[in-house]
Parts: C-alpha cells; sequence; structure tokens
C-alpha cells in the first residue's frame, strides 16, 4: 500500500445560465433559454471527451439520452480511435430511476450507474441488464470514489458534467471541478428559489473555488466562456 489515491479524469461542467445566473426555467424544464449553436456546442464537447456526467434530476427533467447523434462528430472520433460516442454516467443516490427513460432505451454506447443500495430492488432488476450498475453501501454515492473507478474499469481521462446544480455542487465540495464551459444567456429569469450552476440557494462552498478564463467569445447574442481552474494573483484592494 502506498496511500496514493487513484487518479480521477480530468472533470469539466458545460452548463448555460441566464445572466442572472439561474439554470433552469420556472418549471424547471428542460434547458431551452439558449440558441441551437449552443445545442450544437453541447455535442462537440461531449464529442471531446471520454466520458458525459449527469444527475439523476437532470436526466429526468431534460429526458435525456446522453447520446452522440452528429455523425461528422462520430466520425471523426473513430477517426482518432474512440469509441463513437463517449461513455455515459449518471449518479443517484435514492435509485429511483425508471428503465422507460430514454437513457435507458439509447444502446449507442455504455451506461454507467452510481447509486446506492437504497435503490429498490425492482429498479435494480429492471435496469441491471441495461447498464453497468454500482451499488455502494452507503446512504449517498462516494462521488471520489465513483469519479476513480471511471479511469481504471473504463479508460476514463476526460469527464464533461452537463449538470444539474446539484451535482456540479457536490463536484465543487469535493474539489473535483477542474472546468467550467459556461454559456451566458442574454436573459433575466428571477426566482429566489432557482437553481444555480451551484443548485438551488444555500449555503456557502467550504472555500471558494477559483478559474482563470481560457478563453471568453461572444457567439450570436451569447457568451462563451471557458474556465480553467487555477489562481490568479490579485491585487487586494
Ligand atoms: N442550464 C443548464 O446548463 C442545465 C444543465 C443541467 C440541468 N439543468 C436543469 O437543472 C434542473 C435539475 O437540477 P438538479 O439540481 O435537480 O439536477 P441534478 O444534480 O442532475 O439532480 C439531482 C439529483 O441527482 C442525484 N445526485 C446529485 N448529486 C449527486 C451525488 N453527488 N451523488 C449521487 N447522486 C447525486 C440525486 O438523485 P437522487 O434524488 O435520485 O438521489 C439528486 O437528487 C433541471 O431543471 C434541468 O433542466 C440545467
Amino acid at each position: 500500500m502506498t496511500g496514493k489515491k487513484p487518479a480521477l479524469p480530468r472533470i469539466a461542467a458545460h452548463m448555460a445560465a441566464t445572466a442572472d445566473g439561474k439554470i433552469s426555467t420556472r418549471r424547471f424544464t428542460p434547458s431551452q433559454f439558449t440558441s441551437p449553436a449552443d445545442k450544437a456546442r453541447l455535442h462537440e464537447i461531449r464529442a471531446a471527451h471520454d466520458a458525459i456526467l449527469a444527475g439523476r434530476g437532470t436526466v429526468a427533467a431534460d429526458t435525456m439520452s446522453m447520446r452522440l447523434s452528429n455523425e461528422k462528430l462520430r466520425a471523426a472520433r473513430i477517426r482518432r480511435g474512440l469509441p463513437a460516442e463517449p461513455l455515459r454516467v449518471v449518479v443517484s443516490n435514492a435509485g429511483r430511476l425508471d428503465p422507460a427513460w430514454k437513457i435507458f432505451q439509447h444502446r449507442g454506447s455504455p451506461l454507467v450507474v452510481f447509486s446506492t443500495t437504497r435503490m429498490p430492488a425492482q429498479t435494480r432488476s429492471a435496469i441491471a441488464p441495461l447498464c453497468d450498475l454500482y451499488l455502494f453501501e452507503a446512504p449517498a454515492v462516494p462521488l471520489r470514489a465513483a469519479m476513480a473507478l471511471l479511469r481504471p474499469a473504463y479508460g476514463v481521462r476526460s469527464l464533461v458534467c452537463e449538470g444539474g446544480g446539484e451535482l456540479l455542487r457536490s463536484l465543487a465540495e469535493g474539489g473535483m471541478l477542474d472546468e467550467i464551459h459556461l454559456t451566458v444567456a442574454p436573459v433575466v429569469f428571477g426566482g429566489s428559489g432557482a437553481p444555480t450552476l451551484t443548485g438551488l440557494p444555500g449555503g456557502f462552498l467550504p472555500n471558494p473555488m477559483e478559474f482563470q478564463i481560457a478563453r471568453l467569445r461572444t457567439i450570436g447574442d451569447e457568451c462563451v466562456l471557458h474556465l480553467v481552474r487555477g489562481k490568479k494573483k490579485r491585487t487586494r484592494v
């Protein structure tokens, strides 16, 4: 035993927010406040990673399949010696997942589900043939251990989390967020209880996470940011 921590994949998040930092519409419906170009970029970012990660809330609300449907992007991945689509990963503590969801119907890439022994037995037997199911004997998924499994078991070196806020918050709290791809749309939603990048308004993170701007573009009427973890020397006034 060396005591060395298992290597995590490099973890990015890809999210869209309003100018007032909200990530969901009033009814928590799929995020339809960004442009078609932003939706296309979602697929480009998917294609650039070995795996896609989402929380149960997002998979259910956005009826996600997490597939990569763009033929050009699929072909480019194959030319690079990769599978046509990235691995798909879903996390749920309570494990109340519906085998009828799109995510379980799409068989174009393997699906990994990290959950706990809280998952109802009926759900376990229904989804086990449709995914690689990992059930941790704990009330909540130990997220770092789950992420650390992906590299040795599936060769995942890079992963993009597509939300939602609650999952992003866990990644941030665990110090696991290396990059953020953020689209800021020129719209203001308000809503004192509306989720932000780190979920529903609540406590501060144990420590602020600092990022540097790796790239900043204005595309159409949206601001597209690529943030990379790291401190910049600031003059404090
Ligand atoms: N604007 C955007 O870019 C964007 C992106 C994604 C989602 N959204 C929106 O965000 C809303 C969903 O938000 P949300 O906060 O509910 O999403 P979420 O984080 O995807 O889902 C929350 C659920 O995911 C599971 N989960 C979260 N963190 C976990 C962890 N560390 N370990 C194990 N399971 C974990 C839990 O499932 P269980 O309850 O099953 O235990 C939790 O209740 C939707 O309206 C969606 O449209 C917006």
